[in-house]
């Protein structure tokens, strides 16, 4: 029989994809340890981006049946570790690149992303409902889809996907938390209960910024961008940070919608 070694349990790690950065677990120095005794008993350190990551049970999951199913192991267990600030900021490197300054990646040539502001002259036209659906049709066909909803003061998107899970931070990371497989973020996750948002343009245009670069999308399809209704501070922000950006315009037949 053949003698069971690090790396035979490394290979399976590979395999291992962490549930929100979506990236194998060993490219994201979150193997921590392993250890592999003479019985086959195999114990696996994993290094969390945070203490209160929200996918702790998941990642355990994932790499004990990842492990259990090399030839050779016998029992295997997880010990859970924290990354220090250091394997954070190497981390967020790694996956941003050094620069300071936030980088749109939307906005960069060669971006594959395909980006949709859906915009509508007046409320209540449907905006969000047709971004919501649009957002898990394509998703259902295969698409990676992230929502951004930029409608700060009538944010609706997470009560429109039926979630309100609040993001994990990595550093100045953010990772959008899923519903029926699309990414989304929202200010509504970053607000106590109801609160009403109350800024002004230029509030408004650096929460958009961060939305589209600090939160870490991966590589999206297609992004879409529920906005306010009209042609206020949101959109002209929106055309200044994603020139490339399409529109889609909701309307209802209605003379005061339509025109
Ligand atoms: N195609 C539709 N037919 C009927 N009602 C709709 C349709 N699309 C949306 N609605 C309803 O209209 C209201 C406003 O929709 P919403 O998507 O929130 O609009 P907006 O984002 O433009 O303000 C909601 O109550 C929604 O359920
Ligand atoms: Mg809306």
């Amino acid at each position: 029989m053949a003698v069971l070694t690090e790396s035979d349990v490394r290979t399976a790690l590979a395999k291992v994809i962490d549930p929100e950065i979506r990236k194998p677990i060993t490219d994201l120095g979150m193997v921590k340890s392993i250890d592999i005794s003479d019985d086959g008993a195999v114990g696996v350190g994993i290094y969390l981006t945070t203490s209160g990551c929200p996918m702790k049970t998941e990642i355990s999951d994932r790499v004990k049946n990842a492990v259990a199913d090399v030839e050779g192991v016998g029992t295997v267990s997880v010990e859970l570790d924290v990354m220090n600030d250091e394997q954070r900021t190497e981390l967020r490197k790694s996956l941003r690149g050094d620069s300071a300054e936030p980088i749109i990646p939307f906005a960069q040539p060669g971006s594959l992303t395909r980006v949709y502001a859906v915009a509508s002259g007046k409320g209540g036209v449907g905006k969000s409902s047709v971004t919501v659906n649009l957002a898990a049709s394509l998703t259902a066909r295969g698409l990676s889809v992230g929502v951004l909803d930029a409608d700060i003061y009538g944010h609706s998107v997470p009560r429109m996907l039926g979630n309100d899970a609040k993001p994990t931070q990595v550093e100045k990371m953010i990772m959008p938390p899923q519903a029926h497989g699309v990414k989304f973020i929202s200010i509504a996750q970053f607000t106590q209960g109801n609160t009403p948002v109350v800024w002004r343009g230029p509030m408004l245009h650096r929460a958009l910024q961060q939305f589209l670069a600090d939160v870490f999308w991966g590589d999206l399809d297609v992004l879409l961008l529920d906005l306010p209704p009209g042609t206020g501070d949101v959109a002209i922000s929106v055309a200044q940070l994603i020139p490339s950006a399409e529109i889609l315009v909701v309307t209802t037949p209605q003379q005061a919608a339509a025109e």
